[in-house]
């Protein structure tokens, strides 16, 4: 048997026909795109994967151009015919195909279709629920079209990556019991153990470990995870990682084949050369200069400065009352930012307040090395001096301020800092990847939201992250200060990944679980299945897990996930093509043993 490359049902694809084929007797199918009735002639744009051709139907061409008459957009049609070189001054650079056509001499309508929706074409005004409701015709367009293909890319140079380096894939339970990565589980009630219920992995978490207590030793999977948490232009409920965990080997094993991986993918699926090795920037270090443990190092200088120093004995009152509380006062140059409006100005102290900030004072450089700003008048020429001097300042730059606690005040400046960054056009080109390593363990159950256990304290990361070795003995002593052998990988402002060495030590793992405030019978109860395992001899492992769709988002140039997911949910989780979720079917629901409570009453 030959496999042809088309399928038996023709011989090109309409996108592959080249001067070389002028001559040749072909058979394309596909759509048409669109159609130019002449009466005496009629051409069809023919639209198959590969791309699009121009058949003509010529008075010569019989029942062909009786065919083309009567065809429409979005019809399914095969055609026979002969490729001929354009006329002088009818080639069309716009396509590859543009130098030729295909003079039908028989079409034949495979399947008719009714109007399409909105039109098979990029940069089409129509809302996202109507496209994702006939995502069938949407994914026609060129663009979408061209991301399925980048996808499908991106994954295939993955696996040789991963294969090469000696990596198994291996898929683990989609029904299974709770993963904690910090969201919500989506749940699965069970028919034959009623009352229970299966939960969907938010990752394959504890399976990948699992494995290398079994000695897979390298182990990937591009693996579908799923988290009920409020969705966001970067999050989908359902989502694909790229998994991956090796035993007997630490940070920089993973970080090496990360980046081998990602400059290949890259330079494979869009051809783009990313500088390697990535720069590595701790977690203190980020959030100090960039306000971000995700910072967009496409953004040159506007770097973050601490003025605490500068407003030690300040009598300028905000800053005063902020610096006694214990907070910060943090400061951020915009260059040439002295030609902003006072309009311009108190739009973004409005957009500081919906931030949560009590305010953003301002000011702007002169060229005599003053500082024009509401503020001035309280500030002592010495701190007018040390400001410039601390935020890198220059004549003609403008100087924004936020006062508050501190990582707070941080966060609204890094957030300030990409805000400005996008609205001046000062965002530079390319990819910028970085790690950020040394995360701290835990952090405040208040600032994260969450938490896995009874503490104030909740993971950074999860509750299976190694603490690095100075801390192993310990983190228990000083949790806020306590460092994790954790590391993501950031690429223009997106966490694209994140990972970390984890605890092989059944005995540090229970203290960790004691420390957040799970306690040793509902750490048996939750994870007992993880805890034995570690007690079956567990080698040293770590590993990582990288999102795949805002992977493939970044290679599309894509804002937002939607556009790189091939049937996704919307911002209410909702799918306007299948209408799920949809209502249980009583006698489903009494299998399940469950009854539904009644639809809460919008108040
Ligand atoms: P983490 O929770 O950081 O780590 O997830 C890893 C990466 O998955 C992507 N991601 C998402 N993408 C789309 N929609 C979502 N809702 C979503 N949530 C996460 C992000 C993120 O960086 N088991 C650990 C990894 C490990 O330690 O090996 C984990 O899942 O790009
Ligand atoms: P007020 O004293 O509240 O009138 O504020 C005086 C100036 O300081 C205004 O420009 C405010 O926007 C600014 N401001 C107030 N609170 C803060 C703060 N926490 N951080 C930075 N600027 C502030």
């Amino acid at each position: 048997m030959t496999i042809t490359p088309f399928g038996s049902l023709r011989t090109h694809g309409a996108g592959t026909l080249r001067a070389e084929h002028v001559g040749d007797t072909v058979t394309i199918a596909g759509w048409v795109d669109t159609r130019r009735d002449h009466g005496g002639v009629a051409f069809l744009d023919l639209r198959d994967r590969s791309g699009l051709v121009q058949v003509v139907a010529d008075p010569e061409a019989g029942d062909a151009l009786e065919a083309a008459h009567r065809v429409r957009s979005e019809w399914v049609v095969r055609v026979t015919g002969t490729v001929r070189a354009r006329p002088e001054g009818m080639v069309n650079d716009r396509i590859d195909t543009g130098d030729v056509e295909v003079a039908a001499t028989s079409i034949e309508v495979l399947s008719e279709a009714e109007t399409p929706p909105f039109p098979v074409e990029d940069g089409i005004e129509v809302s996202e629920e109507l496209r994702l409701k006939h995502r069938y015709v949407d994914l026609r367009r060129p663009k979408m079209a061209a991301i399925l293909q980048l996808r499908s890319r991106a994954t295939s140079v993955i696996r040789q990556v991963m294969d090469r380096h000696g990596f198994l894939d291996v898929e683990t339970p989609i029904l299974t019991r709770a993963t904690p990565e910090g969201a919500r589980d989506f749940l699965v009630p069970s028919r034959l153990q009623p009352g229970e219920s299966y939960a969907l992995p938010q990752s394959p978490q504890l399976f990948k470990q699992l494995l290398m207590v079994a000695g897979v030793e390298r182990y990937y999977q591009i693996a579908r995870c799923f988290r009920d948490e409020n969705l966001r232009a970067d999050r989908q409920p359902e989502f694909t990682q790229l998994d991956v965990e090796l035993s007997f080997g630490d940070q920089e094993d993973v970080i090496a084949v990360m980046e081998e991986l990602l400059a290949e993918v890259w330079r494979e699926a869009i051809g783009v050369e990313v500088a390697t090795p990535f720069t590595r920037l701790t977690y203190a270090e980020a959030l100090a200069r960039f306000g971000s443990d995700k910072p967009d190092l496409r953004i040159e200088r506007m770097e973050l400065a601490t003025l605490n120093d500068v407003f030690a004995d300040t009598e300028v009152g905000v800053f005063k009352g902020v610096l006694g509380d214990g907070g910060s006062v943090i400061a951020l140059a915009l260059p040439s930012g002295g030609d902003m409006t006072r309009k311009q100005f108190d739009d973004l102290v409005e957009w500081a307040k919906r931030r949560g900030a009590k305010g953003l004072a301002w000011g702007v450089v002169e060229d005599d090395g003053s500082l024009r700003s509401p503020l001035s008048k309280f500030m002592s020429e010495d701190e007018i001096a040390g400001v410039i001097a601390t935020t890198d300042a220059s004549a003609g730059d403008a100087i924004f301020f936020g006062a508050g606690e501190t990582t707070f005040a941080r966060e609204l400046i890094g957030a300030l800092r990409n805000h400005l960054a996008a609205e001046r056009g000062l965002i530079g080109e390319g990819f910028r990847f970085c790690w950020i390593v040394d995360a701290p363990m835990f952090e405040p159950v208040e600032d994260r939201g969450e938490a896995v256990g009874s503490t104030a304290w909740t993971p950074v990361h999860h509750p299976f992250t190694a603490p690095t070795p100075e801390w192993m003995d310990r983190f228990e002593d000083s949790p806020g200060e306590a460092l994790s052998n954790a590391y993501d990988v950031v690429c223009n402002g997106y966490e694209l990944g994140g990972g970390s060495i984890r605890i092989h030590d059944r005995e540090v793992q229970a203290r960790v679980f004691r420390f957040l405030g799970i306690s040793d019978e509902d750490a048996e109860e939750r994870f007992g299945f993880l805890l034995r395992g570690l007690a079956h001899g567990a080698p040293p492992h770590g590993g990582i897990a990288l999102g795949l769709d805002r992977l493939v988002m970044l290679l599309a140039d894509a804002t937002n996930i939607r556009d790189v997911i091939s049937f996704p949910k919307t911002q209410t989780g909702g799918c306007p093509l299948t209408d799920a979720p949809a209502p249980y079917e009583e006698i489903a629901l009494k299998e399940l043993g469950l009854r539904l409570a009644p639809k809460p009453v919008k108040g």
